[in-house]
């Protein structure tokens, strides 16, 4: 029988690595990179409905970000408050719907309410579902289900009759496919505790390419590559 290949990734989750070391290239400051990795997140979301994808996740911020140094981690903070100012109206106006995956009470104040109104304004829309991981970590994320399980059980449930679909419905992806298709710019070859349970099956995909330099074109190239694979999920 010949290969069945895959219909177009209906969820691409993103690690965007690289912007750092591209503003060092250029003899810039990190935070530069960061700026610059923004502008390609722009353009990458307005791709994903002309190919097909429903999910897009994208890692912004993990638990371990915070051993950055302290204006760096502002720096990120000040970009991602800028991103929302800037992109919120035009989302939403595209039909994009906005989630946050992470635990978000240690984020400023100030960034936290604009993300809780984009989130809270985006909730309707029918596009898009753009989710962005902020002090995400994968081990949390399991820790945070394992924990709200526990509280059932305090509640009186079996814990013995718990499947893997009750934890998966506890993740901040509870109720979201897996992601079909996980890229990695910036030439490591890791997954840095992004979405450990999820990822599970997805197909991987990595490319050298610094992700302020990641376009639609590099997009639709993984893409291509992703159709042609053959997923066996464990089978033959
Ligand atoms: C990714 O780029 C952005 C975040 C982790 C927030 P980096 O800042 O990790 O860039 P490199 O990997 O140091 O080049
Ligand atoms: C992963 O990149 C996190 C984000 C892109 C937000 P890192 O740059 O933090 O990962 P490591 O430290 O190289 O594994
Ligand atoms: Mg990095």
């Amino acid at each position: 029988m010949k290969d069945e290949k895959q219909g177009n990734p209906r969820h691409v989750a993103i690690i965007m690595d690289g912007n750092g070391r591209w503003a060092q290239a250029q003899g810039l400051p990190r935070a530069l990179g960061h700026k610059a990795g923004m502008e390609s997140l722009r353009s990458i979301v307005e791709a994903c409905p002309d190919l097909g994808i429903e999910y897009l996740t994208v890692y912004a911020f993990s638990t371990e970000n915070w051993k950055r140094p302290r204006l760096e981690i502002e720096a990120l903070m000040r970009l991602m408050s800028e991103y929302i100012d800037s992109e919120l109206d035009r989302l939403n106006r595209k039909g994009v719907s906005i989630r946050i995956l992470g635990d978000i009470q240690p984020i400023p104040a100030a960034l936290r309410s604009k993300v809780e109104g984009a989130v809270a304004m985006t909730s309707g829309n029918q596009g898009l579902r753009f989710s962005i991981a902020l002090n995400y970590g994968g081990r949390q994320d399991i820790l945070q289900a394992a924990q709200a399980l526990a509280k059932r059980a305090l509640h009186g449930e079996d814990p013995d009759r718990w499947t893997e679909e009750d934890l998966q419905k506890c993740l901040y992806t509870g109720d979201m496919p897996d992601p079909d298709l996980m890229i990695r710019t910036g030439g490591d070859l890791r997954i840095s505790n992004f979405l450990l349970w999820q990822l599970a099956y997805s197909e991987l995909w990595t490319t050298s390419t610094y992700w302020p330099d990641f376009t639609p074109e590099h997009l639709a190239g993984a893409i291509q590559d992703y159709c042609g694979r053959q997923r066996r999920f464990g089978g033959i």
